[in-house]
């Protein structure tokens, strides 16, 4: 990894927002020791940040915190979970003199066929026309979801629920974006490219329930459900439902295969093939068992 370098010899700047979360945090550790100069973003201070890092309060919704974190940014890598609000992070990076934004936006956002492609379209259209460098990347589902959403029932209930039917889907792992996400942050020649990143092959949830047993040593069920129970079972859990319609849209679009193809972009980008299912599932079987 080589470390870009401004005018005056000084390394340039990469602030990575959404730090603590499942993507955040890869892309610091991949950083981490590569000689850039990297500070994270944070809403909720941690006890902790990496060694080497620099670190930052960050909250979207205090417009305070946000021009101080971009104080001498060069690249900025952007994430949130309501996405529109990240037309403010633009303007104020804009104005911070920041020359690149690197977006994780999702899967096919360019078809803007679900609620979040749109979502995600509309700020990757917001930032082209900001007149800043960009680059995108748009993963398909993380393999981390499992651990994220689905690890209560696979621990209580050896049961994975879902309601994506027999449809696969080339999941991706947070790694292998963490990897790709410090490699264009940190070289040239990634500007105006936006890169589809997925797992080497699409999965059933019968097929992730599968590598799931081989890991966890002990049988774990795909139970398909309705689209109606899904969105019943995700207000339950406080989604509103807004959001839990937009999960169901996402969910059929799985179901229906949309999500299957396969993308050479984490080989061509990191130099190795994606990590797959089944060793995902040996590297976080303590956190379902
Ligand atoms: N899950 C998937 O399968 C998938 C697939 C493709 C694309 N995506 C996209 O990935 C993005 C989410 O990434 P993720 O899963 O890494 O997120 P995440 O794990 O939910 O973490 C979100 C991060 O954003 C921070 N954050 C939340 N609210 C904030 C605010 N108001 N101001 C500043 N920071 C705030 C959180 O900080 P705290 O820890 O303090 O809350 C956390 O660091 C979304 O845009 C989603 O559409 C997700």
């Amino acid at each position: 990894m080589v470390a870009r370098r401004r005018r005056n010899g000084e390394k340039a700047m990469i602030l990575v927002t959404g730090a603590s979360g499942t993507v955040g945090s890869e892309v610091v550790k991949a950083l981490g020791g590569g000689g850039a100069r990297v500070r994270a973003a944070y809403r909720t201070r941690p006890q902790k940040v990496p060694k080497g890092v620099e670190s930052v309060a960050l909250d979207y919704d205090r417009p305070e915190t946000v021009r101080p974190a971009l104080k001498d940014v060069e690249t900025l890598f952007l994430l949130s979970n309501t996405v529109d609000v990240e037309r403010t992070v633009v303007d104020e990076a804009r104005k911070a003199g920041v020359k690149r934004v690197v977006k994780l936006s999702v899967l096919r956002a360019e078809d803007e066929a679900f609620t979040f492609a749109r979502w995600h379209r509309g700020v990757e259209k917001y930032i082209e026309a900001s007149g800043l460098l960009w680059t995108f990347l748009r993963p398909n589902g993380f393999m981390q979801n499992v651990v994220t959403y689905m690890s209560e029932t696979i621990r209580k209930e050896s049961a994975l629920y879902a309601s994506a039917g027999n449809g696969a889907t080339s999941h991706v792992d947070a790694r292998d974006i963490g990897a790709v996400g410090a490699k264009v942050l940190t070289e040239s020649g990634h500007e105006g490219k936006a890169y589809e990143l997925t797992g080497p092959v699409a999965l059933t949830y019968g097929q992730i329930a599968e590598s799931l047993t081989a890991a966890l040593g002990r049988p774990i069920r795909y139970v398909p459900i309705s689209h109606a129970q899904y969105k019943q079972a995700a207000m339950a859990a406080g989604t509103h439902e807004g959001y839990a319609d937009a999960l169901v849209e996402l969910s059929r679009y799985y179901e229906e295969g949309h999500a299957a193809r396969v993308s050479p972009a984490v080989r061509q980008l990191t130099g190795r093939d994606p990590i797959p299912f089944a060793q995902f599932a040996r590297d976080y079987a303590d956190k379902l068992r």
